[in-house]
Protein backbone atom coordinates (compact mmCIF):
# COMPACT_ATOMS: atom_id res chain seq x y z
CA UNK A 1 0.00 0.00 0.00
CA UNK A 2 1.16 2.97 -1.07
CA UNK A 3 0.86 6.16 1.39
CA UNK A 4 1.51 9.52 0.71
CA UNK A 5 3.97 12.06 2.68
CA UNK A 6 2.27 14.26 5.27
CA UNK A 7 4.17 16.71 3.49
CA UNK A 8 2.35 16.46 0.06
CA UNK A 9 -1.09 16.63 1.73
CA UNK A 10 -0.41 19.87 3.07
CA UNK A 11 0.89 21.26 -0.23
CA UNK A 12 -2.22 19.85 -1.57
CA UNK A 13 -4.95 21.39 0.84
CA UNK A 14 -2.70 24.87 0.02
CA UNK A 15 -3.15 24.29 -3.85
CA UNK A 16 -6.82 23.05 -2.79
CA UNK A 17 -7.57 26.26 -1.21
CA UNK A 18 -5.66 28.40 -3.88
CA UNK A 19 -7.71 26.60 -6.52
CA UNK A 20 -10.80 27.50 -4.78
CA UNK A 21 -9.73 31.21 -4.41
CA UNK A 22 -9.84 31.46 -7.87
CA UNK A 23 -13.70 31.02 -7.88
CA UNK A 24 -14.03 34.85 -7.40
CA UNK A 25 -17.62 34.83 -7.81
CA UNK A 26 -18.36 32.37 -4.83
CA UNK A 27 -15.65 33.34 -2.70
CA UNK A 28 -17.09 36.86 -2.95
CA UNK A 29 -20.19 35.77 -2.65
CA UNK A 30 -19.63 33.29 0.24
CA UNK A 31 -17.43 36.70 1.91
CA UNK A 32 -20.88 38.77 1.49
CA UNK A 33 -23.05 36.19 3.31
CA UNK A 34 -20.72 36.44 6.14
CA UNK A 35 -20.25 40.13 6.35
CA UNK A 36 -23.93 40.47 6.59
CA UNK A 37 -24.79 37.35 8.83
CA UNK A 38 -21.93 39.40 11.21
CA UNK A 39 -24.70 42.45 10.55
CA UNK A 40 -27.03 40.19 11.58
CA UNK A 41 -25.94 38.60 14.84
CA UNK A 42 -24.82 42.29 16.11
CA UNK A 43 -28.46 43.07 15.22
CA UNK A 44 -30.87 40.37 16.80
CA UNK A 45 -28.18 40.31 19.78
CA UNK A 46 -28.55 43.69 20.63
CA UNK A 47 -32.59 44.25 20.25
CA UNK A 48 -32.60 40.82 22.03
CA UNK A 49 -30.98 42.34 24.62
CA UNK A 50 -32.93 45.93 24.44
CA UNK A 51 -36.00 44.02 24.53
CA UNK A 52 -35.21 41.66 27.60
CA UNK A 53 -33.39 44.93 29.47
CA UNK A 54 -36.81 46.80 28.70
CA UNK A 55 -38.68 44.29 29.72
CA UNK A 56 -36.77 43.33 33.82
CA UNK A 57 -35.30 46.69 34.29
CA UNK A 58 -37.13 49.31 32.35
CA UNK A 59 -40.69 50.60 31.87
CA UNK A 60 -42.10 48.65 29.02
CA UNK A 61 -43.49 50.86 26.58
CA UNK A 62 -44.27 49.53 23.23
CA UNK A 63 -44.45 52.21 20.84
CA UNK A 64 -40.32 52.85 22.00
CA UNK A 65 -39.50 49.53 22.11
CA UNK A 66 -41.74 47.68 19.26
CA UNK A 67 -39.40 48.48 16.86
CA UNK A 68 -36.71 46.59 18.66
CA UNK A 69 -39.05 43.21 17.91
CA UNK A 70 -39.45 43.77 14.70
CA UNK A 71 -35.87 44.38 13.91
CA UNK A 72 -34.94 41.35 15.95
CA UNK A 73 -37.73 38.94 13.73
CA UNK A 74 -35.74 40.77 10.91
CA UNK A 75 -32.65 39.30 11.61
CA UNK A 76 -33.82 36.13 12.33
CA UNK A 77 -34.95 35.80 9.32
CA UNK A 78 -31.92 37.30 7.19
CA UNK A 79 -30.07 35.38 8.93
CA UNK A 80 -31.48 32.05 7.72
CA UNK A 81 -31.86 33.32 4.25
CA UNK A 82 -27.79 34.08 4.90
CA UNK A 83 -27.51 30.58 6.17
CA UNK A 84 -29.16 28.84 3.19
CA UNK A 85 -27.70 31.08 0.62
CA UNK A 86 -23.79 29.92 2.07
CA UNK A 87 -25.05 26.34 1.96
CA UNK A 88 -26.30 27.18 -1.68
CA UNK A 89 -22.77 28.75 -2.71
CA UNK A 90 -20.79 25.70 -1.40
CA UNK A 91 -22.76 23.24 -2.74
CA UNK A 92 -22.43 25.34 -5.82
CA UNK A 93 -18.39 25.87 -5.69
CA UNK A 94 -18.32 21.84 -5.33
CA UNK A 95 -20.09 20.78 -8.26
CA UNK A 96 -18.29 23.44 -10.66
CA UNK A 97 -14.92 22.02 -9.25
CA UNK A 98 -15.76 18.64 -9.13
CA UNK A 99 -16.61 18.65 -12.29
CA UNK A 100 -13.18 20.65 -13.47
CA UNK A 101 -11.38 17.64 -11.77
CA UNK A 102 -12.95 14.70 -13.46
CA UNK A 103 -12.63 16.42 -16.31
CA UNK A 104 -8.94 16.89 -16.15
CA UNK A 105 -8.70 13.66 -14.47
CA UNK A 106 -10.50 11.83 -17.75
CA UNK A 107 -8.10 14.20 -19.51
CA UNK A 108 -5.17 12.62 -18.00
CA UNK A 109 -6.04 8.93 -18.20
CA UNK A 110 -6.66 9.38 -21.86
CA UNK A 111 -3.01 10.96 -21.98
CA UNK A 112 -1.18 8.18 -20.08
CA UNK A 113 -2.54 6.15 -22.11
CA UNK A 114 -4.39 2.34 -22.16
CA UNK A 115 -1.26 0.11 -22.32
CA UNK A 116 0.95 2.17 -19.45
CA UNK A 117 -2.35 2.32 -17.10
CA UNK A 118 -2.79 -1.40 -17.59
CA UNK A 119 -0.24 -1.71 -14.19
CA UNK A 120 -1.28 -1.88 -10.99
CA UNK A 121 -2.32 1.63 -10.86
CA UNK A 122 -6.29 0.61 -12.18
CA UNK A 123 -8.13 -0.25 -8.85
CA UNK A 124 -6.83 3.16 -7.56
CA UNK A 125 -8.03 5.34 -10.12
CA UNK A 126 -10.77 3.44 -10.34
CA UNK A 127 -11.46 4.89 -6.32
CA UNK A 128 -10.10 8.05 -7.44
CA UNK A 129 -12.24 8.57 -9.96
CA UNK A 130 -15.19 7.40 -7.64
CA UNK A 131 -14.50 7.96 -4.32
CA UNK A 132 -11.39 10.42 -4.50
CA UNK A 133 -13.29 13.33 -6.04
CA UNK A 134 -16.44 12.68 -4.20
CA UNK A 135 -14.30 13.36 -1.46
CA UNK A 136 -13.59 16.84 -2.18
CA UNK A 137 -16.91 17.45 -2.05
CA UNK A 138 -16.96 18.20 1.76
CA UNK A 139 -13.55 20.18 1.04
CA UNK A 140 -15.83 22.54 -1.15
CA UNK A 141 -19.29 22.40 0.40
CA UNK A 142 -18.47 22.69 3.91
CA UNK A 143 -14.53 23.01 4.38
CA UNK A 144 -14.38 26.59 2.30
CA UNK A 145 -17.35 28.10 3.69
CA UNK A 146 -16.70 27.50 7.36
CA UNK A 147 -13.02 28.97 7.05
CA UNK A 148 -14.23 32.35 5.10
CA UNK A 149 -17.06 32.53 8.01
CA UNK A 150 -14.47 31.52 10.57
CA UNK A 151 -12.20 34.57 9.15
CA UNK A 152 -14.71 37.47 9.41
CA UNK A 153 -17.60 36.89 11.78
CA UNK A 154 -15.43 36.17 14.96
CA UNK A 155 -13.59 39.46 13.44
CA UNK A 156 -16.40 41.77 13.31
CA UNK A 157 -17.85 40.51 16.26
CA UNK A 158 -14.68 40.87 18.19
CA UNK A 159 -14.10 44.54 16.78
CA UNK A 160 -17.54 45.55 18.13
CA UNK A 161 -17.37 44.09 21.61
CA UNK A 162 -13.28 45.97 22.16
CA UNK A 163 -15.34 49.09 21.03
CA UNK A 164 -18.34 48.58 23.33
CA UNK A 165 -16.56 46.76 26.30
CA UNK A 166 -13.12 46.00 26.03
CA UNK A 167 -12.07 43.91 29.24
CA UNK A 168 -14.92 41.16 27.88
CA UNK A 169 -12.96 42.03 24.30
CA UNK A 170 -9.78 41.00 25.79
CA UNK A 171 -10.95 38.04 26.88
CA UNK A 172 -12.52 36.87 23.65
CA UNK A 173 -9.10 37.61 22.49
CA UNK A 174 -7.81 34.97 24.63
CA UNK A 175 -9.89 32.65 24.56
CA UNK A 176 -10.94 32.02 20.84
CA UNK A 177 -7.35 31.42 19.80
CA UNK A 178 -7.17 28.30 21.45
CA UNK A 179 -10.06 26.79 19.82
CA UNK A 180 -7.90 26.76 16.77
CA UNK A 181 -4.63 25.60 18.37
CA UNK A 182 -6.55 22.71 19.87
CA UNK A 183 -7.78 21.54 16.76
CA UNK A 184 -4.56 21.74 14.79
CA UNK A 185 -2.40 19.47 17.72
CA UNK A 186 -5.76 16.66 17.24
CA UNK A 187 -5.48 17.55 13.31
CA UNK A 188 -2.05 16.05 12.52
CA UNK A 189 -2.77 13.04 14.79
CA UNK A 190 -6.27 12.98 12.75
CA UNK A 191 -4.09 13.15 9.70
CA UNK A 192 -1.99 9.41 9.89
CA UNK A 193 -5.11 7.82 10.62
CA UNK A 194 -6.87 9.10 7.86
CA UNK A 195 -4.27 8.01 5.10
CA UNK A 196 -4.57 4.94 6.69
CA UNK A 197 -8.00 4.58 6.39
CA UNK A 198 -7.74 5.50 2.85
CA UNK A 199 -5.43 3.08 2.27
CA UNK A 200 -7.29 0.08 3.45
CA UNK A 201 -10.14 1.82 1.42
CA UNK A 202 -8.33 1.81 -1.98
CA UNK A 203 -7.23 -2.05 -1.64
CA UNK A 204 -10.99 -2.96 -0.49
CA UNK A 205 -12.04 -0.88 -4.07
CA UNK A 206 -9.51 -3.17 -6.00
CA UNK A 207 -10.34 -6.33 -4.53
CA UNK A 208 -13.70 -6.39 -4.55
CA UNK A 209 -13.27 -5.83 -8.65
CA UNK A 210 -11.21 -8.27 -8.78
CA UNK A 211 -12.92 -10.41 -7.40
CA UNK A 212 -16.35 -9.75 -9.15
CA UNK A 213 -14.87 -9.61 -12.86
CA UNK A 214 -13.15 -12.83 -11.80
CA UNK A 215 -16.27 -14.27 -10.32
CA UNK A 216 -17.06 -17.03 -13.43
CA UNK A 217 -13.23 -18.03 -13.01
CA UNK A 218 -13.14 -18.36 -9.08
CA UNK A 219 -16.33 -20.09 -9.26
CA UNK A 220 -15.12 -22.64 -12.42
CA UNK A 221 -12.29 -23.52 -9.80
CA UNK A 222 -14.65 -23.66 -6.74
CA UNK A 223 -13.02 -21.09 -4.55
CA UNK A 224 -15.60 -18.27 -4.38
CA UNK A 225 -15.94 -19.28 -0.56
CA UNK A 226 -12.52 -18.29 -0.07
CA UNK A 227 -12.68 -14.94 -2.24
CA UNK A 228 -16.07 -13.66 0.21
CA UNK A 229 -13.73 -14.58 2.94
CA UNK A 230 -10.76 -12.74 1.92
CA UNK A 231 -13.16 -9.51 0.91
CA UNK A 232 -14.48 -10.42 4.40
CA UNK A 233 -11.04 -9.36 5.67
CA UNK A 234 -10.13 -6.36 4.14
CA UNK A 235 -13.97 -5.08 5.15
CA UNK A 236 -13.16 -5.40 8.35
CA UNK A 237 -9.88 -3.91 8.37
CA UNK A 238 -11.47 -0.66 6.35
CA UNK A 239 -14.19 -0.49 9.36
CA UNK A 240 -11.37 -0.76 12.15
CA UNK A 241 -9.31 1.97 10.51
CA UNK A 242 -13.00 3.72 10.22
CA UNK A 243 -13.84 3.83 13.85
CA UNK A 244 -10.38 5.05 14.88
CA UNK A 245 -10.58 8.04 12.27
CA UNK A 246 -14.38 8.35 13.63
CA UNK A 247 -12.82 8.18 17.28
CA UNK A 248 -10.75 10.92 16.78
CA UNK A 249 -13.40 12.86 14.74
CA UNK A 250 -15.58 12.67 17.95
CA UNK A 251 -13.13 13.36 20.67
CA UNK A 252 -11.80 16.56 18.71
CA UNK A 253 -15.49 17.35 18.61
CA UNK A 254 -16.09 17.43 22.35
CA UNK A 255 -12.95 18.89 23.17
CA UNK A 256 -14.13 21.76 20.91
CA UNK A 257 -17.64 21.71 22.86
CA UNK A 258 -15.35 21.90 25.95
CA UNK A 259 -13.09 24.77 25.10
CA UNK A 260 -16.62 26.98 23.58
CA UNK A 261 -18.22 26.49 27.07
CA UNK A 262 -16.33 26.76 29.36
CA UNK A 263 -14.93 30.28 27.20
CA UNK A 264 -18.56 31.22 27.42
CA UNK A 265 -18.35 30.62 31.05
CA UNK A 266 -15.35 32.50 31.40
CA UNK A 267 -16.59 35.59 29.62
CA UNK A 268 -20.36 34.86 32.13
CA UNK A 269 -17.96 35.09 35.20
CA UNK A 270 -15.68 38.19 34.03
CA UNK A 271 -19.37 40.37 33.30
CA UNK A 272 -21.33 39.36 36.25
CA UNK A 273 -18.00 40.49 38.35
CA UNK A 274 -18.15 43.80 36.66
CA UNK A 275 -21.63 44.15 36.55
CA UNK A 276 -21.97 43.75 40.07
CA UNK A 277 -19.14 46.28 40.70
CA UNK A 278 -21.07 48.09 38.64
CA UNK A 279 -18.33 49.18 35.80
CA UNK A 280 -20.58 47.54 32.87
CA UNK A 281 -24.40 48.46 32.25
CA UNK A 282 -26.48 45.26 31.88
CA UNK A 283 -27.76 45.82 28.45
CA UNK A 284 -23.92 46.15 27.34
CA UNK A 285 -23.12 42.99 29.27
CA UNK A 286 -26.05 41.32 28.29
CA UNK A 287 -24.92 42.07 24.82
CA UNK A 288 -21.70 40.91 24.93
CA UNK A 289 -22.78 37.66 26.93
CA UNK A 290 -25.18 36.87 24.10
CA UNK A 291 -22.60 37.52 21.70
CA UNK A 292 -20.14 35.34 23.34
CA UNK A 293 -21.70 31.88 22.07
CA UNK A 294 -21.90 33.53 18.46
CA UNK A 295 -18.28 34.42 18.99
CA UNK A 296 -16.80 30.80 19.42
CA UNK A 297 -19.74 29.31 16.65
CA UNK A 298 -17.34 29.69 13.40
CA UNK A 299 -14.40 27.96 15.00
CA UNK A 300 -16.85 24.99 16.01
CA UNK A 301 -18.13 24.23 13.13
CA UNK A 302 -14.88 25.01 11.51
CA UNK A 303 -13.53 22.25 13.68
CA UNK A 304 -15.84 19.70 12.61
CA UNK A 305 -15.34 20.89 8.95
CA UNK A 306 -12.04 20.70 9.85
CA UNK A 307 -12.05 16.75 9.17
CA UNK A 308 -13.76 16.67 6.06
CA UNK A 309 -11.01 19.24 5.32
CA UNK A 310 -8.37 16.96 5.64
CA UNK A 311 -9.80 14.11 3.85
CA UNK A 312 -10.34 16.37 0.84
CA UNK A 313 -6.57 17.44 1.01
CA UNK A 314 -5.69 13.67 1.14
CA UNK A 315 -7.60 12.81 -1.73
CA UNK A 316 -6.46 15.74 -3.50
CA UNK A 317 -2.93 14.96 -3.11
CA UNK A 318 -3.56 11.51 -4.76
CA UNK A 319 -5.32 13.58 -7.39
CA UNK A 320 -2.66 16.36 -8.15
CA UNK A 321 0.29 13.60 -7.89
CA UNK A 322 -1.75 11.68 -10.84
CA UNK A 323 -1.86 15.39 -12.69
CA UNK A 324 1.42 16.15 -12.33
CA UNK A 325 2.90 11.94 -13.16
CA UNK A 326 5.00 12.16 -16.31
CA UNK A 327 3.76 15.33 -17.22
CA UNK A 328 7.23 16.00 -19.16
CA UNK A 329 6.84 12.76 -21.31
CA UNK A 330 3.67 14.35 -23.38
CA UNK A 331 4.93 17.96 -23.08
CA UNK A 332 8.28 16.36 -24.81
CA UNK A 333 6.53 15.05 -27.73
CA UNK A 334 4.30 17.78 -27.74
CA UNK A 335 7.09 20.43 -28.62
CA UNK A 336 8.03 19.22 -31.77
CA UNK A 337 5.57 17.79 -33.53
CA UNK A 338 5.57 17.35 -37.41
CA UNK A 339 2.83 16.70 -39.40
CA UNK A 340 1.66 13.69 -39.88
CA UNK A 341 1.67 12.44 -44.07
CA UNK A 342 -1.95 12.57 -45.41
CA UNK A 343 -2.01 9.09 -46.77
CA UNK A 344 0.77 7.46 -45.10
CA UNK A 345 1.98 4.68 -47.31
CA UNK A 346 5.57 3.54 -46.17
CA UNK A 347 6.23 2.00 -42.64
CA UNK A 348 9.98 1.69 -42.10
CA UNK A 349 10.67 -0.48 -38.20
CA UNK A 350 14.63 -0.12 -38.26
CA UNK A 351 16.35 -1.97 -35.98
CA UNK A 352 13.72 -1.61 -32.99
CA UNK A 353 14.76 -2.70 -29.38
CA UNK A 354 12.13 -2.45 -26.53
CA UNK A 355 11.74 -3.82 -22.79
CA UNK A 356 8.97 -3.21 -20.97
CA UNK A 357 9.86 -0.46 -18.08
CA UNK A 358 10.84 -2.78 -14.82
CA UNK A 359 11.55 -5.47 -17.16
CA UNK A 360 15.33 -7.23 -17.62
CA UNK A 361 14.02 -9.26 -20.64
CA UNK A 362 13.76 -7.51 -24.40
CA UNK A 363 10.95 -8.23 -25.90
CA UNK A 364 11.79 -6.60 -29.05
CA UNK A 365 15.50 -7.10 -30.12
CA UNK A 366 16.74 -5.47 -33.61
CA UNK A 367 13.53 -5.64 -35.66
CA UNK A 368 13.47 -4.68 -39.37
CA UNK A 369 10.47 -4.52 -41.10
CA UNK A 370 8.63 -2.42 -44.05
CA UNK A 371 5.05 -2.07 -44.54
CA UNK A 372 3.18 -0.97 -47.57
CA UNK A 373 0.15 0.29 -48.75
CA UNK A 374 -1.68 -2.42 -50.72
CA UNK A 375 -0.42 -5.11 -49.62
CA UNK A 376 -2.27 -7.84 -46.76
CA UNK A 377 1.28 -8.10 -44.20
CA UNK A 378 0.63 -11.22 -41.53
CA UNK A 379 2.99 -11.25 -38.82
CA UNK A 380 3.03 -14.73 -37.30
CA UNK A 381 5.21 -15.90 -33.91
CA UNK A 382 3.96 -18.14 -31.32
CA UNK A 383 2.48 -16.27 -28.13
CA UNK A 384 4.48 -14.46 -26.17
CA UNK A 385 6.55 -13.08 -28.87
CA UNK A 386 5.81 -9.80 -28.64
CA UNK A 387 3.65 -9.04 -32.06
CA UNK A 388 0.74 -6.75 -30.31
CA UNK A 389 3.67 -5.28 -28.12
CA UNK A 390 4.91 -3.81 -31.99
CA UNK A 391 1.72 -3.61 -33.05
CA UNK A 392 1.13 -0.98 -29.97
CA UNK A 393 4.52 0.64 -30.68
CA UNK A 394 3.44 1.72 -34.40
CA UNK A 395 -0.13 2.74 -32.81
CA UNK A 396 2.07 5.39 -30.48
CA UNK A 397 -0.13 3.68 -27.32
CA UNK A 398 3.78 2.82 -25.80
CA UNK A 399 6.71 4.97 -26.22
CA UNK A 400 9.81 3.50 -27.59
CA UNK A 401 12.74 4.80 -27.06
CA UNK A 402 15.77 2.50 -29.31
CA UNK A 403 15.26 2.33 -33.39
CA UNK A 404 13.68 3.57 -35.70
CA UNK A 405 10.12 3.78 -37.40
CA UNK A 406 9.80 6.00 -40.15
CA UNK A 407 6.70 6.79 -41.75
CA UNK A 408 6.70 7.92 -45.25
CA UNK A 409 10.13 9.57 -44.73
CA UNK A 410 9.29 11.06 -41.08
CA UNK A 411 10.42 9.74 -37.83
CA UNK A 412 7.00 8.31 -35.63
CA UNK A 413 8.31 9.94 -32.56
CA UNK A 414 8.07 13.44 -33.69
CA UNK A 415 4.46 12.96 -35.10
CA UNK A 416 1.48 14.59 -33.49
CA UNK A 417 0.22 11.40 -31.54
CA UNK A 418 -3.57 12.30 -31.52
CA UNK A 419 -3.24 12.64 -35.60
CA UNK A 420 -1.58 9.58 -36.72
CA UNK A 421 -3.87 7.79 -34.03
CA UNK A 422 -6.55 9.14 -36.05
CA UNK A 423 -5.05 7.56 -39.32
CA UNK A 424 -5.20 4.32 -37.86
CA UNK A 425 -8.35 2.08 -37.49
CA UNK A 426 -7.37 -0.33 -34.65
CA UNK A 427 -8.50 -3.99 -33.77
CA UNK A 428 -7.85 -4.77 -30.34
CA UNK A 429 -6.83 -8.45 -29.39
CA UNK A 430 -9.23 -7.98 -26.67
CA UNK A 431 -12.03 -5.44 -27.86
CA UNK A 432 -13.86 -3.73 -25.23
CA UNK A 433 -18.06 -3.37 -25.46
CA UNK A 434 -19.83 0.01 -24.06
CA UNK A 435 -23.34 -0.51 -22.45
CA UNK A 436 -25.98 0.07 -25.40
CA UNK A 437 -26.94 -1.36 -28.20
CA UNK A 438 -25.13 -3.07 -30.91
CA UNK A 439 -25.47 0.14 -33.72
CA UNK A 440 -23.90 2.10 -30.56
CA UNK A 441 -20.92 -0.07 -30.18
CA UNK A 442 -20.14 -0.07 -34.01
CA UNK A 443 -20.94 3.75 -34.33
CA UNK A 444 -17.29 4.23 -32.38
CA UNK A 445 -15.49 3.54 -35.22
CA UNK A 446 -17.30 6.72 -36.77
CA UNK A 447 -19.81 9.08 -35.06
CA UNK A 448 -21.72 10.64 -38.28
CA UNK A 449 -21.39 7.44 -40.18
CA UNK A 450 -24.60 6.82 -41.71
CA UNK A 451 -27.16 3.63 -41.73
CA UNK A 452 -25.98 2.27 -44.78
CA UNK A 453 -21.78 2.82 -43.86
CA UNK A 454 -22.76 0.73 -40.84
CA UNK A 455 -24.46 -2.11 -42.74
CA UNK A 456 -21.84 -2.00 -44.82
CA UNK A 457 -18.78 -2.30 -42.51
CA UNK A 458 -20.78 -5.13 -40.93
CA UNK A 459 -20.98 -6.96 -44.29
CA UNK A 460 -17.66 -6.74 -44.22
CA UNK A 461 -16.79 -8.22 -41.12
CA UNK A 462 -19.22 -11.09 -41.40
CA UNK A 463 -21.88 -9.42 -38.88
CA UNK A 464 -24.22 -8.49 -40.80
CA UNK A 465 -26.35 -11.86 -41.20
CA UNK A 466 -26.57 -12.94 -37.55
CA UNK A 467 -27.05 -9.28 -35.94
CA UNK A 468 -30.63 -8.90 -38.68
CA UNK A 469 -31.64 -12.49 -37.63
CA UNK A 470 -31.20 -11.28 -33.83
CA UNK A 471 -35.01 -9.88 -32.57
CA UNK A 472 -34.14 -6.52 -32.09
CA UNK A 473 -31.12 -6.69 -35.09
CA UNK A 474 -28.43 -3.52 -35.05
CA UNK A 475 -30.68 -2.35 -31.66
CA UNK A 476 -30.16 -5.04 -29.69
CA UNK A 477 -28.69 -4.13 -26.01
CA UNK A 478 -25.57 -5.31 -25.17
CA UNK A 479 -25.17 -6.97 -21.56
CA UNK A 480 -22.39 -5.81 -19.48
CA UNK A 481 -18.57 -6.00 -21.77
CA UNK A 482 -20.93 -7.84 -24.71
CA UNK A 483 -21.21 -10.61 -22.56
CA UNK A 484 -24.35 -11.73 -23.51
CA UNK A 485 -23.04 -12.83 -27.52
CA UNK A 486 -20.55 -16.05 -28.24
CA UNK A 487 -16.95 -15.03 -28.54
CA UNK A 488 -17.18 -14.92 -32.50
CA UNK A 489 -20.09 -12.92 -32.49
CA UNK A 490 -18.46 -10.68 -30.56
CA UNK A 491 -15.39 -10.57 -32.50
CA UNK A 492 -17.39 -9.51 -35.60
CA UNK A 493 -18.86 -6.59 -33.51
CA UNK A 494 -15.33 -5.46 -33.26
CA UNK A 495 -14.74 -6.02 -36.65
CA UNK A 496 -17.20 -4.29 -38.14
CA UNK A 497 -16.33 -0.83 -35.54
CA UNK A 498 -13.03 -1.31 -36.90
CA UNK A 499 -14.28 -1.13 -40.35
CA UNK A 500 -16.58 2.11 -40.07
CA UNK A 501 -13.13 3.85 -39.62
CA UNK A 502 -12.17 3.97 -42.91
CA UNK A 503 -8.28 4.50 -42.51
CA UNK A 504 -5.39 4.54 -44.49
CA UNK A 505 -4.01 1.83 -42.11
CA UNK A 506 -5.64 -1.37 -40.55
CA UNK A 507 -3.79 -2.90 -37.71
CA UNK A 508 -5.53 -5.80 -37.18
CA UNK A 509 -4.25 -8.05 -33.98
CA UNK A 510 -6.08 -11.58 -33.97
CA UNK A 511 -8.85 -10.72 -36.81
CA UNK A 512 -9.50 -14.42 -37.53
CA UNK A 513 -10.05 -15.72 -33.66
CA UNK A 514 -12.76 -17.21 -32.66
CA UNK A 515 -13.91 -17.62 -36.47
CA UNK A 516 -14.73 -20.59 -37.98
CA UNK A 517 -12.86 -21.73 -41.22
CA UNK A 518 -15.26 -20.38 -43.36
CA UNK A 519 -15.82 -17.12 -41.59
CA UNK A 520 -11.50 -16.65 -41.75
CA UNK A 521 -12.25 -17.08 -45.11
CA UNK A 522 -14.73 -14.73 -45.77
CA UNK A 523 -13.17 -12.32 -43.60
CA UNK A 524 -9.55 -12.44 -45.26
CA UNK A 525 -11.98 -11.73 -48.28
CA UNK A 526 -13.63 -8.78 -47.12
CA UNK A 527 -9.76 -7.61 -45.60
CA UNK A 528 -8.47 -7.66 -49.49
CA UNK A 529 -11.02 -5.31 -50.73
CA UNK A 530 -9.93 -2.79 -47.70
CA UNK A 531 -5.93 -3.32 -48.40
CA UNK A 532 -6.73 -1.15 -51.60
CA UNK A 533 -4.38 1.89 -51.50
CA UNK A 534 -4.20 1.32 -47.42
CA UNK A 535 -1.54 -0.59 -44.99
CA UNK A 536 -2.79 -3.56 -43.62
CA UNK A 537 -0.80 -5.63 -40.84
CA UNK A 538 -2.25 -8.51 -39.54
CA UNK A 539 -0.95 -10.11 -36.23
CA UNK A 540 -2.12 -13.77 -36.73
CA UNK A 541 -1.17 -17.76 -36.25
CA UNK A 542 -3.76 -19.12 -38.07
CA UNK A 543 -3.82 -20.78 -41.55
CA UNK A 544 -6.60 -19.38 -43.44
CA UNK A 545 -5.37 -15.77 -42.82
CA UNK A 546 -1.59 -16.03 -43.55
CA UNK A 547 -2.58 -18.09 -47.10
CA UNK A 548 -4.80 -14.79 -48.21
CA UNK A 549 -1.72 -12.54 -47.02
CA UNK A 550 0.29 -11.30 -49.31
CA UNK A 551 3.33 -11.58 -47.29
CA UNK A 552 4.29 -13.39 -44.25
CA UNK A 553 6.79 -12.22 -41.36
CA UNK A 554 8.03 -14.46 -38.92
CA UNK A 555 8.82 -13.20 -35.21
CA UNK A 556 10.83 -15.34 -33.08
CA UNK A 557 12.66 -14.15 -30.14
CA UNK A 558 12.66 -10.50 -30.71
CA UNK A 559 13.60 -10.38 -34.10
CA UNK A 560 12.28 -11.21 -37.75
CA UNK A 561 13.46 -14.61 -39.20
CA UNK A 562 11.67 -14.79 -42.17
CA UNK A 563 10.11 -12.62 -44.82
CA UNK A 564 9.09 -12.60 -48.24
CA UNK A 565 5.55 -13.38 -50.14
CA UNK A 566 2.92 -15.60 -48.64
CA UNK A 567 3.02 -18.13 -50.76
CA UNK A 568 7.15 -18.74 -50.74
CA UNK A 569 6.90 -18.99 -46.70
CA UNK A 570 3.90 -21.22 -46.44
CA UNK A 571 5.61 -23.39 -49.16
CA UNK A 572 8.84 -23.49 -47.12
CA UNK A 573 6.83 -23.97 -44.19
CA UNK A 574 4.73 -26.92 -45.68
CA UNK A 575 7.74 -28.86 -45.75
CA UNK A 576 8.28 -28.68 -42.02
CA UNK A 577 6.17 -31.80 -39.97
CA UNK A 578 4.50 -30.09 -37.78
CA UNK A 579 2.85 -26.38 -39.33
CA UNK A 580 0.86 -25.23 -36.23
CA UNK A 581 3.99 -25.76 -34.00
CA UNK A 582 6.32 -23.32 -36.27
CA UNK A 583 3.74 -20.89 -36.63
CA UNK A 584 2.24 -20.75 -33.14
N1 LIG B 1 2.34 -4.23 -20.04
C1 LIG B 1 3.33 -5.14 -19.99
N2 LIG B 1 4.31 -5.04 -19.08
C2 LIG B 1 5.31 -5.95 -19.03
N3 LIG B 1 5.42 -6.99 -19.86
C3 LIG B 1 4.48 -7.16 -20.80
C4 LIG B 1 3.37 -6.25 -20.91
N4 LIG B 1 2.59 -6.68 -21.92
C5 LIG B 1 3.18 -7.78 -22.41
N5 LIG B 1 4.30 -8.08 -21.75
C6 LIG B 1 5.22 -9.20 -22.03
O1 LIG B 1 5.79 -8.99 -23.30
C7 LIG B 1 5.86 -10.17 -24.03
C8 LIG B 1 5.17 -10.01 -25.38
O2 LIG B 1 3.77 -9.83 -25.17
P1 LIG B 1 2.78 -9.60 -26.40
O3 LIG B 1 1.44 -9.35 -25.84
O4 LIG B 1 3.34 -8.57 -27.27
O5 LIG B 1 2.82 -11.01 -27.10
P2 LIG B 1 2.03 -11.55 -28.36
O6 LIG B 1 3.04 -12.00 -29.33
O7 LIG B 1 1.03 -10.57 -28.79
O8 LIG B 1 1.32 -12.83 -27.77
P3 LIG B 1 -0.11 -13.47 -28.11
O9 LIG B 1 0.03 -14.21 -29.39
O10 LIG B 1 -0.35 -14.38 -26.99
O11 LIG B 1 -1.08 -12.35 -28.18
C9 LIG B 1 5.25 -11.25 -23.17
O12 LIG B 1 6.30 -11.99 -22.61
C10 LIG B 1 4.50 -10.52 -22.11
O13 LIG B 1 4.59 -11.20 -20.90
MG1 LIG C 1 -0.99 -10.52 -28.81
Amino acid sequence: MRSIHPHKVEQAQKRLFREALSLRGFIAGLLFAAVITAVVILAQMYSLSVIIDAAFLQEWNASHYGHYVIILMGAVAVRAVMAWTDKWLGMKMSIHQKARYRKKLLKKIHEIGPVRLKGEKTGELIGLQLNGIEKLDDFYSLYIPAAIRMGTIPLIIFGVVMWLDWPSGLVFMITGPLIPIFMYLIGTKAGDKIREQWGTFRRMNAHFLDTIQGMDTLKLFGREKSAGRSINNVSRMFRVTTMRVLKIAFLSGMILELAASVSTAVVAVEIGVRLIEGMVGFQIGLFVLLLAPEFYLPFRTFGSAHHAGMEGAEAGARLFELFDHSDTDFRDRENNLEMVPDHPSLIQIKNLNFRYPGSENHVLNGVNLTLKANEVHTLAGASGEGKTTLMNILSTLIPYEDGEIIVNGSSLAKLDAKRWKNQISYLSQFSHFFPGSIEDNIRLGSRNATEDQILEASRLAQAHSFISELPNGYQTVLGEDGLNLSGGERQRIALARTFLKKSPIYFLDEPGSSLNKELEVALMRSIKTLAKNSIVFILSHQQQTMMASDRISILKEGVITESGPASEVIAARDTEVNVEGVFG
